[in-house]
């Protein structure tokens, strides 16, 4: 297969052998990271690498997903702004990144970059990895865990090993649904039902006995979401149904969106706690001239 062919195939591995990668292998793919595109070519990330017994016991504990413990190396990426900070305080300059809600977004999406360069060629030189964004739930222990300085989030990680046996492939959605030329297509309902019909066919969840509890669950969540009609309208949904659909399970039940939205506080007080500025108590943007 080519590169092109073996990009097109991937899909994450969470099945990993006992073969350790080859160390050569494993700077060879960091150093595809390194050299990933970068906003303004400030580089705000930092990788930490884990390849410790304990440490990736330690964060299978947290984080749990037992396939942690058996990949070979479990990479951590973090949006650093204290290596840009202090080097400006060193040198007398000013810097307000930090502060700035354009420049974190800019700064995740460098992040990302990085990342995503090194599941790339993870995927080249036939290594399995699979992204965790996990992390995201655990920001205390894992600042514990691996002594984040402040000016530091966990943004995700990434299991990284040799494969064993063969990957499952996943359902995507189709070209037209994801590449639009020119300007946004506003898909019709028509095609938009078409389009995630194709990629979640199969995927209804029929109530019985014991799983009928689910109706309530859904009815609440729809109630605090969108007040008591609309979750009525849920409801006599999944009953005329019979089963719990694709999108009522995506984004009603496994993303909870109360639990979502409820984390908004305490990801910002992280946010805060670690020197990331730029929204006050009541969520108004900071400004220059009122600090
Ligand atoms: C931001 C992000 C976070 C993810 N977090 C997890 C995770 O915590 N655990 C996991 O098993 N897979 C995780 N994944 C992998 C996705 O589940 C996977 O990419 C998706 O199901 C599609 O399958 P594929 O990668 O094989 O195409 C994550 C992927 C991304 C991009």
């Amino acid at each position: 297969m080519d590169a092109i062919d073996l990009l097109k195939n991937r899909r994450s591995c969470r099945n990993f052998s006992d073969i350790p990668i080859d160390d050569d292998v494993l700077n060879d793919i960091l150093e595809v990271g390194l050299n990933a595109a970068s906003g303004g070519n400030t580089q705000p990330c930092t990788i930490i690498k884990i390849r410790d017994k304990d440490r990736k016991s330690k964060l299978k504990d947290l984080l749990g997903q037992n396939f942690i413990e058996k990949s070979d190396t479990v990479l951590v990426f973090l949006l650093d702004f204290y290596k840009q900070k202090r080097w400006c305080e060193i040198n007398k300059a000013p810097y307000g990144r930090n502060r700035s809600f354009l420049e974190f977004i800019i700064s995740l999406e460098d992040v990302m970059c990085v990342a995503q360069s090194i599941e790339c060629a993870c995927t080249l030189k036939g290594i399995g990895s699979v992204y965790l964004g996990t992390p995201n739930l655990r920001y205390e222990e894992i600042k514990e865990l691996l002594e984040l300085p402040e000016l530091t989030i966990p943004v995700l990680a990434m299991c990284l090993g040799n494969v064993k046996g063969t990957l499952n492939s996943r359902k995507k959605l189709q070209k037209d649904a994801v590449i639009f030329d020119e300007k946004y297509k506003k898909l019709n309902d028509d095609e938009i039902e078409r389009y995630y019909e194709e990629k979640y066919q199969n995927n209804n969840t029929y109530i019985n006995d014991k799983n009928s509890y689910l109706i309530d669950e859904l009815y609440n969540i729809a109630s605090m979401v969108g007040g008591k009609d609309f979750a009525d309208k849920v409801k006599a949904n999944v009953e005329k149904n019979g089963y719990i659909n694709p999108a009522q399970k995506l984004f009603g039940l496994h993303y909870n969106p109360i639990e979502m939205i409820g984390m908004n506080q305490w990801i910002w007080n992280f946010f805060k706690e670690q020197g990331f500025d730029f929204l006050d108590e009541t969520f108004h943007i900071n400004r220059l001239d009122v600090k």
